[in-house]
């Protein structure tokens, strides 16, 4: 078990938090406010407790290579986009440093009082943070007397901001816990990598096998059935030899479709019929009479009888985990797979569901469904490593055990 920030002595303390705000903006506006939403409650109880609480996240990609690009992802993703956001859902000011550490940010924390909180700068402005660089651990590290990792999100990534200045901590002695979202992503997630109930029912989609590979082959082990739809569908359709017309296929990945099908033969569940059209944006569309894609079509969804057969295999299911989508949902046309698969899993009282962050959360979000779900994780990659996993994450595993 993983100390808690309930297990902390925090009055007067500096405590580092490692938050995930890395969410969608637009044009310097944030355009979904979840994961800040979710980290709230943490930030909160920091407060209360006393502490001076320093918030600090990565906000989208910095290229360090090409100067240009990289000045140009600094501009497109700078932490002070996010500041309104979090003042508004924190109902406090938040004092903001447009550097992620050094003189300016220790100033800031030496004037900080028992209770403030501040937020510095993208930690992928330094160079240093993807390569875990122990140099930035130590400046990050500097005049913190407590670490606490409350971003799931991010807990996949073994970088300075996650991982080096824990570890920096732990070797000094001094604490490391995780917060209350933390908590939760960790004890939902859990139900998924133990697979203590059964029917245990996996739901895989979106574009790339390659993405999915290893979830794939963790859940061989732990499923009874795993659901897949989305792109990733037509390789392994085409693996097992069926006409996927001009669907898209990653034609390295057949040999893999052909040992999970050879492996998990009566586990993997594949469409039965598709909604095809002429092209990717097609306003034409229509459904297959099988799971065969005549020639020159694209299949961008599942058809409706697949939406009855996934809905079946479903319906008894004890553990549920969804991640991603089952057609190209952005377009109404090519959403209705995904839709249906929402409504199947949102439907089962008796069962235990996790939608694995990412595009399935949003769908979930934007059909009316998100809290019929037992658990909707604020990290896609980092659920997924999870189970591929079995349990483990570089930001967690860094974290100090209960004693
Ligand atoms: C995410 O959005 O999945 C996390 O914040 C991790 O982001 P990254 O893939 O850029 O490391």
């Amino acid at each position: 078990m993983k100390k808690t920030i309930r297990d902390l002595d925090l009055s007067g303390k500096n405590v580092l938090v490692r938050v995930d705000f890395n969410v969608p903006l637009k044009d310097g506006v944030v355009k979904d406010n979840n994961r800040i939403k979710e980290a709230i409650p943490t930030i909160k109880y920091l407060m209360n407790q006393g502490a001076k609480v320093v918030l600090c996240s990565h906000l989208g990609k910095v290229d360090h290579k090409d100067p240009d690009k990289c000045e140009a992802d600094k501009k497109k993703n700078d932490m002070k986009y996010v500041l309104p956001v979090l003042e508004e859902l924190l109902g406090s000011e938040v004092c903001y440093v447009d550097e992620v550490c050094g003189s300016k940010v220790i100033d800031a924390l030496n004037n900080l009082s028992d209770g403030g909180v501040m937020l510095v700068q993208n930690t992928r402005y330094e160079k240093g943070e993807s390569k875990n660089d122990p140099e930035l651990a130590k400046e990050m590290a500097k005049n913190i007397d407590v670490f606490v990792m409350d971003a799931f999100g991010s807990a996949h990534r073994a970088h300075a901001s996650t991982y080096g200045v824990p570890e920096l901590l732990n070797n000094e002695g001094k604490e490391t816990a995780i917060g209350f979202l933390m908590e939760r992503e960790i004890e939902a997630l859990s139900k998924c990598v133990e697979a203590d109930e059964h029917p245990y029912v996996a739901v895989l989609g979106g574009a790339k096998v390659s993405d999915k590979i290893k979830v794939i082959e963790g859940l061989l082990d732990k499923a009874d059935k795993i659901i897949i739809g989305g792109a990733m569908a037509y390789t392994f359709l085409k693996a097992k030899g069926v006409e996927v017309g001009k669907s898209l296929v990653e034609d390295e990945q057949l040999e893999f479709a052909s040992k999970c099908l050879e492996k998990g033969k009566d586990k993997i569940i594949l469409p039965i019929d598709h909604i095809v059209s002429f092209a990717f944006e097609g306003e034409e569309y229509m459904p297959t009479i099988n799971e065969n894609i005549p020639d020159l079509f694209i299949g961008l969804d599942i058809g409706p009888r697949t939406r009855e057969y996934f809905a079946k295999e479903l319906a008894n299911a004890k553990i549920v985990f969804w991640n991603g989508p089952m057609g190209v949902f952005e377009n109404p046309s090519f959403a209705e797979g995904t839709k249906s698969v929402c409504e199947s899993i949102a439907k089962l009282e008796k069962a235990f569901s996790v939608i694995g962050g990412g595009d399935s959360a949003s769908a979930a979000k934007e059909l009316g469904y998100k809290e019929r779900f037992s658990h909707v994780s604020t990290g896609g990659g980092a659920s997924l490593e999870m189970i591929e996993n079995n349990g483990s994450l570089p930001g967690i595993d860094i974290i100090q055990n209960k004693k």
